[in-house]
């Protein structure tokens, strides 16, 4: 006799009514390894945000809503909001978000935020954005915004991660968004994917800094100096507090000034977790 495995199918998990949040439904959920997952929600009619911005997301908590902040991975016209997790094990908000199904619904702030923004940065030619782990969520929407290749000649993207399955959406950065049809041909030359694997074996597995400082970021592969220059580029980091903090202080000596949205500068940054 055959074993087989039937899917115990629960019915949606809906939450009461918040005056503070809006609600959404679960359209879909992709776990990537035990530590990642991606999940798309309704998008809100009334909901608009600029690329790169986050917003708080959650589920019903003891006596309040418990929401965490999440950067929205998805393009500024979207009909669907994606975001990208991490899975902490004892986390108060994770380790429920990561059992969601299609047709749960979950809170969603009212209003976007950020400084991952283009509006934050001066113009220039090349843009770099930089990621450790769940830090290549915001860049997912700046790579997919035409206005983006409207407005830098080179759009590079580096994502640091420990292992090879930590590098979510890895194919569809590698074939340079070929799926994506408002961007695919500005992408297919002016796109630049860098993924680096630190811990397991790889073909680059050097951190951020280390492919800065030895040139093999920019070799063979960008127009330009072979090297990062204030003058013509523009930096976005997100990720650990310690990678921010040594890149940031690398930028500051190159001559780079840190922007925000009422003041644009050469470089900004995000963390992408507290602690
Ligand atoms: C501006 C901003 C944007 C964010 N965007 C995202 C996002 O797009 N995707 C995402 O997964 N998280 C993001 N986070 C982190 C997120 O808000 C939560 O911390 C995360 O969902 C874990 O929630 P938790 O309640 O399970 O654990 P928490 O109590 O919030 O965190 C517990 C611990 O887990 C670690 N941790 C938390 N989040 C991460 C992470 N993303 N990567 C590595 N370690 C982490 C930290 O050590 C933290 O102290 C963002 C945080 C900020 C401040
Ligand atoms: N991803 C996993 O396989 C894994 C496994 C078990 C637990 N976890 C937990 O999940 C949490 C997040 O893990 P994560 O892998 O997303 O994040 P992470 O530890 O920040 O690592 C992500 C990437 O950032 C790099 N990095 C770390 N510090 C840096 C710095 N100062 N400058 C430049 N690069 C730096 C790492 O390189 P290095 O490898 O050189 O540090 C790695 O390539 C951790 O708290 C961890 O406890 C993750």
């Amino acid at each position: 006799m055959t074993d087989t495995v039937t899917a115990v199918e629960r019915a949606p998990a809906l939450i009461p009514e918040n005056a503070a949040f809006l609600t959404s439904k679960v359209l879909w959920v992709r776990h990537w390894n035990e530590h990642l997952f991606s999940f798309a929600i309704e998008r809100p009619d009334s909901f608009r945000f600029r690329s790169g911005e986050f917003v708080m997301i959650g589920l019903p908590g003891e006596k309040k809503p418990l929401m965490r902040a999440y950067s929205i991975c998805s393009q500024h016209y979207a009909e669907e909001l994606e975001f990208l997790s991490i899975k902490v094990p004892d986390g108060p908000l994770t380790s429920r978000l990561q059992l969601i199904e299609p047709g749960d619904e979950l809170y969603l702030g009212k209003k976007p935020v950020g400084t991952l923004v283009t509006d934050a940065l001066l113009g220039g030619k090349r843009l770099f954005m930089f990621a450790t782990g769940t830090g290549l969520a915001p860049f997912l929407s700046l790579a997919r915004d035409p206005d983006v290749y409207g407005m830098f000649d080179e759009v590079v993207i580096v994502h640091s991660v420990r292992r090879v399955s930590d590098l979510a959406y890895h194919d569809e950065l590698a074939a340079r968004l070929t799926d994506d049809p408002l961007v695919a041909d500005e992408a297919a030359t002016q796109f630049h994917y860098v993924p680096t694997v630190t811990r397991e074996p790889f073909h680059t597995s050097k951190r951020i800094g280390g492919l800065i400082e030895d040139g093999s970021l920019f070799a063979e592969r960008l127009q330009g100096p072979q090297h990062l220059d204030p003058k013509n580029d523009r930096v976005m980091l997100c990720g650990s507090t310690e990678m921010i903090h040594q890149t940031a202080k690398m930028l500051d000596e190159l001559g780079f000034v840190e922007g925000s949205n009422s003041q644009p500068g050469t470089y900004v940054i995000e963390r992408a977790f507290v602690g």
